[in-house]
C-alpha cells in the first residue's frame, strides 16, 4: 500500500494541517521541508493584526502560580523533551516568530529570565534560513519585542532589554513609565496610555503601527496579556497547541485556562497535527468582531 502523499513529503516534524477555510495570502516558508506555509490576512489599516501564540494541557491549563524558579508549568504541560510533537511545536512557534515582531505580558518576561522572543533562542538549533525568511520580507533580523507593563515592573538586565541588535518596546501606563525611568529603564522605546481606561490598549496598538510601523504581532501570552486583548476586541486568533499531558488542577495554585473558544464564537480556521502518530493538536482559531 503506498502512503498517502503529505506522510511521505518533508521532515518528521513537519505538521499537517487541514485547512477548514482561507487563512490569507500565504506568507511562504523558510523551509517547505520543515514548515508547511500559512497565511495571514491584510492587518486592519490602523493596528497590527495580532495573533496568539500558545500551549495547553489536554485539560486546558495554561500555567500556574510558579511555587518556585523550579516549578515551571511550561514544561509540564509540555511533557517529555525528546518527542516529535514537541521539537513541531517549538518550530511552529519559531516560525510565527519570522511573521512580523512578538509580544511579551511582564509577569512571563518577569517570570522567564533567559527569554527572548526571536527565530533563533540561546540553545536552539541554529535557524539562519529563519532570520534569512524575515530579512528577504523586508523586516529586521529580530522580531521588536513588545512588552506590555501597567506598572513598568520590568527587570532591566533581562536579555530582551540587553541583547545587542534587539529592538524593545515597552507599552505601559504613567505610573509604569515612572518606574521604568526608577529602574534606569531609558533607553527603551516607550508607548504610554492609559492602558486600563477604555480605549488605551486600543490607542497604544495605533501607535505601534503610526509609530513603529508594526504590522503583525505573535503574542506568546500568558492567559493575564489575553484576556486583556480579548476584552479591547484586538485578539484576532489564536494557535493553539494541546498537548497529551494531563495537569492535576488541585495540586496547583492560581491555575489559569485558556479560552473557551467555540462558547466564545471562534472559528476553527484549521487543524493540524504529526503523521502518523503525533499526539498534540496543532488549531488555529479565529476571533470574530475585533476591532477594524
Ligand atoms: N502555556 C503557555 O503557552 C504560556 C505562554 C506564556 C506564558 N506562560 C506562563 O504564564 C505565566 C505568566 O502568565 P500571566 O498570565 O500570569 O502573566 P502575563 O500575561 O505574562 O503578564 C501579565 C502582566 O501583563 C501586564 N498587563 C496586564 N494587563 C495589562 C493590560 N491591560 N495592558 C498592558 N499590560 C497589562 C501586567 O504587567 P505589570 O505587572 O508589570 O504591570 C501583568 O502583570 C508564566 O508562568 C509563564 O511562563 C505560559
Amino acid at each position: 500500500m503506498t502512503a498517502p502523499l503529505h506522510w511521505a513529503v518533508g521532515d518528521a516534524t513537519r505538521i499537517q494541517w487541514t485547512r477548514y477555510r482561507s487563512a490569507g495570502t500565504e506568507v511562504g516558508t523558510p523551509d517547505p521541508e520543515r514548515w508547511a506555509p500559512l497565511g495571514f490576512p491584510a492587518p486592519p489599516p490602523d493596528r497590527p493584526w495580532i495573533f496568539g501564540v500558545v500551549v495547553v494541557s489536554a485539560n486546558g491549563v495554561v500555567a500556574w502560580r510558579r511555587r518556585d524558579a523550579r516549578d515551571d508549568p511550561v514544561r509540564e504541560i509540555l511533557g517529555d523533551e525528546t518527542r516529535l510533537d514537541r521539537r513541531a511545536d517549538r518550530r511552529l512557534m519559531r516560525y510565527l516568530r519570522t511573521i512580523g515582531d512578538v509580544g511579551i505580558g511582564a509577569q512571563t518576561v518577569r517570570e522567564q529570565p533567559t527569554l527572548i522572543l526571536s527565530p533563533q533562542e540561546p540553545g536552539d538549533e541554529r535557524a539562519p534560513e529563519l532570520y534569512a525568511f524575515r530579512v528577504a520580507r523586508g523586516l529586521s533580523h529580530h522580531p521588536r519585542n513588545i512588552i506590555y507593563s501597567l506598572y513598568g515592573r520590568v527587570p532591566p538586565q533581562h536579555p530582551m532589554l540587553t541583547t545587542p541588535g534587539l529592538s524593545t518596546i515597552i507599552l505601559t501606563t504613567p505610573a509604569g513609565r515612572a518606574e521604568l525611568a526608577r529602574r534606569g529603564i531609558r533607553d527603551t522605546a516607550v508607548i504610554v496610555e492609559p492602558l486600563l481606561e477604555s480605549g488605551g490598549l486600543a490607542r497604544a496598538h495605533t501607535r505601534l503601527r503610526a509609530e513603529h510601523g508594526v504590522r503583525y504581532i505573535a503574542c506568546e501570552g500568558g492567559q493575564t496579556l489575553f484576556g486583556a486583548l480579548r476584552a479591547a476586541r484586538l485578539l484576532d486568533e489564536v494557535f493553539l497547541t494541546t498537548t497529551d499531558v494531563v495537569v492535576d488542577r488541585a495540586a496547583h495554585e492560581g491555575v489559569l485556562t485558556t479560552f473557551d473558544f467555540a462558547a466564545e464564537g471562534a472559528t476553527l480556521v484549521a487543524e493540524g497535527r504529526l503523521e502518523p502518530a503525533g499526539v498534540y493538536t496543532f488549531k488555529r482559531w479565529r476571533f470574530g468582531g475585533t476591532r477594524r
